[in-house]
């Protein structure tokens, strides 16, 4: 099947790992139920893959010209609706089965993730699920080329210096507060000067399925702090703060 896109949409759609890791989980998920929704649906391809296991599919999506590009690419699915509405003022009126809910980014800072489910999971069943289920997140200290805020994209340059540590989780079908703050510890393991972290986010599509960073799926994110020099096994402490759903503007990092 062939789907007209956006320029971004279809930087989408040829990630394979992004879609395949989609595909299997919403394969794994299969039965034949009542209602899914499918939020941000972009150029309709999660629609397209509930199409043979729901029958009513909800898609949602904000962007005009990719809501009515979905629209046409599936306009043959009697049982697939696409609205082009912000989610956050979507009338829901009936509970789902299934939430398909692809608004990715690196812990959920840039895209409305969490916004959004917060206000759709009152229309989901009680025995319903989310797709992705959650997330992990990772950092690691850094020597960093670039002295912004950015993502391990397009030639990002740095290097290591920590093994990853895990500072925070979410399961989708928490309550989640999106104002998030923690005090991390986190070991060099080589000396020179650091600069910088690097957090990397995992995406849990369900209990079976992970999937690391791919080019389209949460690509990893450089954040820059003054320079410290560190020695092997120093433990250097920070305090990261952002709001998921509010953008990288809202970041805040700071030595402890
Ligand atoms: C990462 S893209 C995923 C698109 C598609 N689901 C896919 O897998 O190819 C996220 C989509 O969510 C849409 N979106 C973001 N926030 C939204 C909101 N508040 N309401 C509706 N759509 C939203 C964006 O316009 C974008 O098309």
């Amino acid at each position: 099947m062939k789907f007209k896109t956006t320029p971004y949409h279809f930087d989408l759609l040829k990630d394979e790992e992004r879609l395949a890791a989609f595909f299997n989980a919403i394969e794994e998920y299969g039965s034949n139920t009542d209602l899914a929704y499918d939020l941000g649906c972009g150029s309709g391809i999660l629609s397209y893959f509930l199409s043979s296991y729901f029958d009513e599919i909800i898609s949602l999506e904000k962007n005009t010209k990719i809501a009515r590009l979905a629209k046409e690419n599936l306009s043959n699915f009697s049982n697939i609706q696409v609205v082009n509405s912000d989610i956050l003022d979507y009338g829901f009126t009936k509970k789902a089965d299934l939430i398909v809910c692809e608004m990715m980014d690196t812990a959920l800072i840039d895209e409305e993730q969490i916004p959004v489910l917060n206000r759709a999971k009152e229309f989901l069943k009680e025995d319903g699920v989310i797709i992705p289920m959650g997330i992990i997140n990772t950092v690691e200290l850094v020597n960093l080329e670039r002295k912004n805020i950015h993502w391990d994209e397009n030639g990002a340059n740095y290097e290591i210096f920590s093994d990853a540590v895990v500072y925070s989780g979410f399961d989708f079908l928490d309550d989640i507060e999106p104002a998030f703050e923690k005090d991390i510890s986190i070991k060099a393991n080589r000396d020179g000067t650091v600069n910088g972290v690097k957090i990397t986010t995992f995406t849990k599509l369900n209990e079976n399925i992970i999937c690391g960073p791919t080019p389209m799926l949460n690509p990893p994110l450089l954040i820059p702090l003054e320079e410290r020099p560190v020695k092997s096994n120093d433990f250097i402490k920070v305090k990261l703060k952002y709001i998921m759903g509010k953008g990288i503007e809202s970041i805040e990092i700071e030595y402890l």
